[in-house]
C-alpha cells in the first residue's frame, strides 16, 4: 500500500513533463545574456545585449539564461529580433526561467508606453518562454508589454501587472498558448489587429480584462479564442462578481470573446460601459460566444450594447479574420493548437 502510494506520487509529475520540449541552450547564432556571466562572449542583461545588435535590418536572436534581469528594455532596430528565454517545457510559461522585471509607472515615466518593462518598436519580432513583469502595482498604468511592432509573435510568455499589463497598440499581433495576468484594463490599445488564443487570463483585482481604443471603423479588433480566465494567485477577495470582459475605451472598440472557459467570477452583466459621464457604446462590436464555465453568473443578462452571435456568425471570426491574409508566413503554428 505504501509502496503503490509512493509510485503515484512518483509517476504523475513525470507523466505531466512529457509533451514539452526543453529550450535550455542558446539557438546557433543568438546572442547569450547570462546573469552575472564573465564570459567575455556573453551578456550581462538584456540591455547590453539588446544594445549590441547591428543597427540594419539583419534578422537576430537573443537567448537568456535563467535569472531575474531588472531595468527597462527598448528594442527599437530596423531588423526583426526573436528572444527566447531559458525552459525546460516550451509549450507554456510554467516553467518559463528568464525574468524581466520593472516598476516604472505612467505617471512618473510620462506616458502608459514609457512605463513598458518591455518595449517593442520592431516589425516582426517573436518573443518566446519570457516572463516579464511591471511590479509597480495599484495606482497608475504600469505596462510590463508595450508593442507597437507588426506581425510581432509572443509565445508561451507571462506577462503581469495590475493596470495595463499589455499594450497592443497597432499592427499584427499574436499572443499564444501564455499567461497575461492583471486587474484594471490589462489587455487594452488603440489599433491593432490582434488574435489572443489558448493564454491564461488572470485576474487580481475588480476590473475589465480589456479596453480596446478603436476609434475609427478601421480593421482593428482583439479576437480571443479559447483562453480561460482565472482568478489570480492572491486576488483581492472582493474581485468576485466584479470581472468584466471588456469596457470600450474609444467608441469604434471591436473585441470578440470565443470559446473561453471562465472560473473567475464575473459581474453578471459581462461586459461594461467605459464609464456612467462616456459610455463610448456608440458603434462598438462586443461580442462572446460559447463562454462557459462556473465563472459564467447562472443571472448573467447582456447589456444592448453586446452583440449576441449565431454560431454561424462567430465562426467567421477567427484568425484569418482577424489579422487578414499571409499570418501563416510569420505565426508559429507550433502554437496554435
Ligand atoms: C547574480 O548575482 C546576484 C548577486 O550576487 C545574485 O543575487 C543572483 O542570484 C545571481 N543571479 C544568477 C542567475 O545567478
Ligand atoms: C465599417 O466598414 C465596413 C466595411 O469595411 C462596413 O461594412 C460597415 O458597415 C462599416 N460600419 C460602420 C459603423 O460604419
Ligand atoms: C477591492 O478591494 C481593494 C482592497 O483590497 C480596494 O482597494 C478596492 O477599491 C476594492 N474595489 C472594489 C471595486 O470594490
Ligand atoms: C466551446 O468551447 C469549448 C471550450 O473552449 C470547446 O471545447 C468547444 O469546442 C466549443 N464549442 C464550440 C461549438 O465552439
Ligand atoms: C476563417 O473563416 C473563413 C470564412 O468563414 C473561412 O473561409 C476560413 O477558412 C477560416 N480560416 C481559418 C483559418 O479557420
Amino acid at each position: 500500500m505504501l509502496l503503490a502510494l509512493c509510485l503515484l506520487v512518483i509517476v504523475i509529475p513525470v507523466l505531466s513533463l512529457a509533451p514539452g520540449k526543453a529550450r535550455t541552450t542558446p539557438p546557433s547564432g543568438a546572442l547569450v545574456v547570462r546573469a552575472n556571466t564573465t564570459s567575455p562572449n556573453e551578456f550581462p542583461t538584456l540591455i547590453a545585449a539588446v544594445a549590441a545588435l547591428p543597427a540594419d535590418s539583419s534578422p537576430q536572436s537573443i537567448f537568456i539564461y535563467p535569472g531575474t534581469y531588472p531595468g527597462q528594455v527598448l528594442i527599437d532596430r530596423a531588423g526583426p529580433v526573436t528572444i527566447y528565454g531559458y525552459t525546460t517545457d516550451t509549450s507554456s510559461p510554467a516553467h518559463n526561467a528568464a525574468v524581466l522585471t520593472a516598476s516604472a509607472s505612467a505617471a512618473s515615466a510620462g506616458s502608459d508606453d514609457a512605463s513598458g518593462t518591455l518595449r517593442l518598436k520592431v516589425d516582426g519580432a517573436a518573443l518566446y518562454n519570457l516572463d516579464i513583469r511591471n511590479g509597480f502595482g495599484k495606482g497608475s498604468q504600469a505596462l510590463a508589454l508595450s508593442n507597437y511592432g507588426t506581425r510581432v509573435g509572443v509565445y508561451a510568455c507571462g506577462l503581469y501587472g495590475f493596470q495595463d499589463t499589455l499594450l497592443t497598440e497597432q499592427g499584427l499581433q499574436v499572443y499564444l498558448q501564455g499567461h497575461i495576468e492583471g486587474a484594471v484594463d490589462f489587455i487594452f490599445g488603440q489599433r491593432s489587429q490582434a488574435y489572443i488564443a489558448g493564454n491564461t487570463l488572470a485576474v487580481s483585482s475588480p476590473g475589465c480584462i480589456t479596453a480596446n481604443g478603436r476609434s475609427s471603423n478601421d480593421s482593428g479588433m482583439y479576437l480571443l479564442e479559447r483562453n480561460t480566465i482565472v482568478l489570480a494567485s492572491g486576488a483581492a477577495s472582493n474581485t468576485s462578481g466584479k470581472v468584466f470582459l471588456g469596457r470600450p475605451w474609444r467608441d469604434f472598440a471591436r473585441v470578440v470573446f470565443k470559446s473561453t472557459i471562465v472560473t473567475a467570477p464575473l459581474n453578471p452583466a459581462i461586459w461594461s460601459e467605459w464609464s456612467t459621464a462616456m459610455p463610448n457604446t456608440d458603434h462598438i462590436l462586443f461580442a462572446d460566444f460559447n463562454t462557459t464555465g462556473p465563472g459564467v453568473p447562472s443571472n448573467a443578462a447582456e447589456p444592448s450594447f453586446a452583440t449576441p452571435l449565431t454560431a454561424k456568425e462567430a465562426a467567421a471570426y477567427n484568425i484569418t479574420s482577424a489579422l487578414g491574409s499571409g499570418w501563416e508566413s510569420w505565426v508559429d503554428a507550433d502554437y496554435l493548437f
